[in-house]
């Protein structure tokens, strides 16, 4: 097992890469624990849960909003949960958002910590403090900033995962190495076959690398007032494409990430070269890379990102694989890009 921290404004954050959910007994110190978990992840491994209290939910990003919100603050009322009481997010990205947002706005807060059970919310979602749920069709928009104790990244959660599900989670991965990590790109160029098979050493590896990536951003900007946008590399674009589309996340930011490289290299800072390697290795890991879309649905959502600001959006371009820089980029030459796509 491999440990990284976080240490944010409102606590450290610990990071268990290799971590098990038979052990997570161990990590919480609170004699009221309440586990907030999905229907599937509950069907999976309800044996490997410690007997504590279990509060389910459903699947699905429709249930990320504030009825769940509400349904789960009436559960924690009936329990009796107190201000002591410890709340645990067993699942993937949607599971965790609504235990983080649920944690830190009941009772004014209480202490909580997860356990991601999917690639991409071990590479990215659960991890850095974001909590959020989706309000009125606008995505992640009503939220806190607050550090999970603990993030436990238990590799063996994610053999009963659907293949599309594992390639969502890659797109994380080929996110964080094309803005933080060339030898990390280089490395799931070589291994993605082995990445495919979720080959133990080499996930574990991904995970570690992109959280690598990720902490140490977080770090430096837990806020997101300057570098921290670099991780919304290809989610610009992302965003609108899974709003106009309904396809899944790690999807919708594959698709993001090859605008995004094209735009990089039209401003004259990637290659070409540079360009074509990101979309060739989405395609080996069987992410979609171009898209059939409604250009005026793209511009449409495109103007309601949470992250415009004014008449222009923070744009994460690459000046090469492993370097990012974050540029202000008018609403207009993104519509301007979004025509010549569709
Ligand atoms: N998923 C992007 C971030 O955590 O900032």
């Amino acid at each position: 097992m491999k440990v990284l921290e976080i240490h944010g404004s409102t606590g450290d954050s610990t990071i268990l890469v290799g971590g098990s959910l038979r052990d997570l007994g161990t990590y919480i110190s609170a004699e009221e624990v309440v586990i907030i978990t999905d229907i599937n992840v509950r069907r999976s491994y309800l044996k490997d849960f410690p007997p504590y209290e279990v509060i389910e939910i459903g699947a699905g990003e429709e249930i990320k909003n504030l009825d769940t919100v509400q349904a789960i603050y009436g559960r924690l009322v009936e329990l009796e949960a107190g201000r002591s009481s410890f709340i645990v997010g067993i699942g993937g990205g949607i599971a965790c958002d609504i235990t983080g947002f649920v944690a830190s706005t009941y009772l004014r807060g209480v202490r909580f910590g997860f356990v991601s059970s999917t690639l991409l919310s071990q590479v990215d979602a659960s991890v850095g403090g974001k909590n959020s749920v989706n309000f009125r069709g606008y995505k992640n928009i009503v939220g806190v900033f607050n550090q999970p104790e603990f993030v436990i990244c238990d590799m063996n959660l994610l053999r009963t995962l659907p293949e599309r599900e594992i390639a969502c989670g890659f797109a994380e991965v080929v996110k964080h190495a094309a803005i933080g990590d060339r030898d990390l790109f280089s490395y799931l160029e070589q291994h993605y076959e082995k990445a495919l098979e979720l080959d133990l050493e080499v996930i574990e590896r991904l995970v570690y690398d992109s959280l690598v990536i990720k902490s140490s951003i977080v770090n430096r900007d837990e806020r997101e007032k300057g570098e921290r946008r670099k991780l919304n590399f290809g989610h610009t674009f992302g965003h609108a494409i899974e709003k106009t589309t309904g396809i899944p996340h790690g999807e919708a930011v594959s698709a993001g990430m090859v605008v995004a490289s094209a735009l990089s290299a039209k401003r004259g800072y990637l290659s070409v070269e540079g360009t074509k390697r990101i979309e060739g290795l989405l395609k080996k890991l069987k992410l979609p890379t171009r898209l059939r879309l409604n250009g005026g649905e793209v511009v449409d959502a495109l103007r309601k990102d949470k992250k415009r600001a004014g008449d222009s959006i923070h744009f994460v371009l690459l000046h090469d694989i492993g370097s990012a820089v974050i540029e202000e980029i008018s609403i207009e030459e993104l519509e301007a890009v979004v025509h010549d796509l569709c």
